[in-house]
C-alpha cells in the first residue's frame, strides 16, 4: 500500500488549521509542503511561517518539497521550521551530493526531485544519499496539471536502478495522481503519491485519501 502524502498547495488557505485536522483524521501518513521562489518555478507558494505553523497543527510526517534556488541556504531554517522530509530539485544544485549530506546531517531524510526532462541517470550516483526521490509527473509550479503518462517508464527504470543497488531509497510521485491513474503509478513502483487536487477538491477528501492509499 502506497503512503499517501496530501499537498497543501491545493488547500483552502484561509482555512489551514482544518486542512490540517483533515489530515490528523485521515490515512495519510505525510502532508506534503510545496515551497515555490518564483526563480526555480513560474509561481511563488508559501514558505517557513507556514510550514511552522502547519508543524504545529499535525503530528504526520511533514514532507516538504523546496522548489527553489540555492536550497543549501535554508536547509537549517527548514529544519528549524519542523520539516522531516527536505527534499531538493537535482536541477536547483550545483553540488547535489553535498546538499543531501547536508540534510541528513541536520537530522531530516533527505530528498531529490527530477524535473520531467531530468534522466534518471543525473542522480544513480548519489543514490546511497537519498532517502527519497520524488519523480515529477508535471512540470512543478502549479496544482490541478495533467499527469505526463511517459513518466511511468521512468519510475519503473528508477525502482530497477534502486533494487540493482540495494539502496533503501523511496521512490514519490508527484504531479496529476488521480484515482484513475494511481493503481499503475503503484504498479510502476511507487512508494508515495502526492495529491493536492485530487485529495482537497474531492466532495469527500478522507474517503479519496483512504481510496488512493488502498490502490494496488
Ligand atoms: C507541483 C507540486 C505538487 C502539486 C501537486 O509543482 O510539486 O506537489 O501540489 O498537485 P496536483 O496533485 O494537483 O497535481
Ligand atoms: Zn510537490
Amino acid at each position: 500500500m502506497p503512503i499517501i502524502a496530501p499537498s497543501l498547495l491545493s488547500a483552502d488557505f484561509l482555512h489551514l488549521k482544518e486542512a490540517g485536522d483533515l489530515i490528523n483524521r485521515s490515512e495519510a501518513a505525510w502532508l506534503h509542503l510545496d515551497v515555490m521562489d518564483g526563480r526555480f518555478v513560474p509561481n511563488i507558494s508559501f514558505g517557513l511561517p507556514v510550514i511552522a505553523a502547519m508543524r504545529k497543527a499535525t503530528n504526520k510526517v511533514c514532507d516538504v518539497h523546496l522548489m527553489i534556488e540555492e536550497p543549501e541556504k535554508y536547509a537549517q531554517a527548514f529544519k528549524d521550521a519542523g520539516a522531516d522530509i527536505l527534499t531538493v530539485h537535482a536541477e536547483a544544485c550545483q553540488h547535489l551530493h553535498r546538499n543531501l549530506q547536508q540534510i541528513r546531517s541536520l537530522g531530516m531524510k533527505s530528498g531529490v526531485a527530477l524535473n520531467p526532462h531530468t534522466p534518471i541517470s543525473s542522480i544513480e550516483e548519489v543514490l546511497d544519499e537519498a532517502d527519497l526521490v520524488c519523480i515529477m509527473t508535471v512540470n512543478p509550479g502549479f496544482g490541478g496539471q495533467k499527469f505526463i503518462y511517459s513518466m511511468l517508464k521512468k519510475i519503473e527504470k528508477l525502482k530497477e536502478s534502486i533494487l540493482k543497488q540495494g539502496t533503501n531509497t523511496m521512490i514519490e510521485v508527484d504531479g496529476g495522481v488521480t484515482l484513475e491513474n494511481a493503481s499503475a503509478i503503484v504498479k510502476a513502483g511507487a512508494d508515495v503519491l502526492v495529491a493536492g487536487n485530487t485529495v482537497f477538491n474531492a466532495k469527500d477528501p478522507e474517503l479519496t485519501i483512504r481510496l488512493l492509499k488502498n490502490m494496488v
